[in-house]
């Protein structure tokens, strides 16, 4: 038996911002975001939609930390007790600081106590997501990705009452994405795809989401980082990402994941590098293989994986992201033994391939 759930209200297409009076209906809000021109600017034209906006947040900062949330959640309080819905207007980055807050509210230490302490998650406000990358999934998840940099650690805020109620996908909101981000953005994209085929937690509707999503990027993203200002390709690029997010928001990501907090904590290599440029090693895992996961993958990628796996990883590679471990600092000793942990934890164990193929292979490419 399987189950698909996702509760998540999307509304898509260019121009749609305005939409967001009727999804608010009159509601008292709060706008977290960026403390940016650019986003500055977008919070006003949700501002001057839709009344009822208390209070613009804009204490999110990359890769979020859990001791940044106490300055935007004393940046909160005098709001608390009259703002009903939460507005994320961002990335990644603004989605889960703003789902953690969701559930903090005025008191970071809340937070503190479900990851560190097990505590259940008792509530969480509504939250309103609107992504401007093309590549998070947060939008369409029920969990937000939060960083300890003093532990040397990465935890998941995760609850079914983090699923935002709405996800207001507006592609127009992308076009001034730069190269850069526009290619992590959407390698990150492709790794929820992947990572959701080779899952212990697949089902066929993850599945179908995953195979449009995967075709959706391959052919979109190349052309997207050389024509920035594509409408067309910026609307296919969030609707690759989107179904990317829902095949993954009902099976977590895997190894790619597991691997890429590592190298992030390490190397401070951007969330979106890190978990893509180990794809090309990890399909070519499966060539061997004539399990259900293999045959799904060659549905995508064509019937012998070995060339896939090439494909691939020039692919990657034309976007001007190398895909060596070694380019990324590490020697073999460290490289088998950040595999070896990221295998043995959660997102690692969602792997639904062989771990020792895996590392034979990842021995192969470090001898190089
Ligand atoms: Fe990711």
């Amino acid at each position: 038996m399987w189950q698909f759930h996702n509760p998540v209200k999307i509304y898509f297409g260019n121009g749609k911002l305005e939409e967001i009076t009727s999804i608010l209906q009159g509601r008292c809000y709060a706008i977290v975001t960026y403390d940016h021109s650019y986003f500055d600017e977008l919070a006003s034209q949700i501002k001057a939609e839709a009344k009822g906006c208390a209070v613009v947040l804009n204490q999110v900062y990359e890769n979020p930390d859990i001791a940044d949330l106490a300055e935007i959640c004393a940046a909160f309080e005098p709001y608390e007790s009259q703002v009903e819905v939460l507005i994320a207007l961002g990335g990644g980055s603004v989605i889960d600081t703003a789902k953690a807050l969701a559930v903090a509210g005025s008191h970071p230490k809340i937070v503190q106590d479900i990851l560190y302490h097990k505590q259940p998650i008792e509530s969480a406000l509504s939250i309103i997501a609107i992504p401007t990358t093309t590549g998070t999934g947060s939008e369409v998840t029920s969990w937000a990705t939060l960083w300890d940099k003093e532990r040397g650690t990465k935890y998941s805020l995760s609850s079914l009452k983090l699923y935002p109620e709405a996800a207001l996908c507006d592609p127009d909101l992308t076009q001034a994405l730069p190269q850069s981000i526009t290619i992590q953005t959407g390698l990150d994209a492709l790794s929820h795809a992947m990572e959701s085929i080779w899952n212990k937690n697949r089902n066929p509707i993850s599945l179908q989401f995953a195979k449009s999503a995967i075709e959706l990027i391959l052919q979109t993203l190349p052309a997207l980082v050389n024509d920035l200002q594509n409408r067309e390709l910026r609307e296919k690029m969030m609707l690759g990402s989107l179904q990317a997010g829902l095949a993954f928001s009902n099976t977590k990501t895997s190894i790619a994941h597991n691997i890429s907090y590592g190298i992030t904590l390490d190397k401070n290599i951007p969330h979106g590098i890190a978990c893509s440029f180990t794809l090309p090693m990890i399909l070519r895992s499966f060539a061997e293989s004539e399990g259900a996961v293999a045959q799904d993958l060659r549905r995508v990628f064509g019937a012998d994986l070995v060339e896939a796996s090439k494909k691939l990883g020039a692919w990657i590679s034309e976007l001007g992201v190398q895909i060596q471990p070694q380019d990324y600092g590490y020697d073999q000793r460290e490289w088998e033994s950040l595999v070896t942990e990221a295998l043995s934890g959660e997102r690692g164990q969602n792997f639904l391939g062989d771990s020792n193929v895996l590392q034979q292979l990842f021995q192969k490419q470090m001898k190089k």
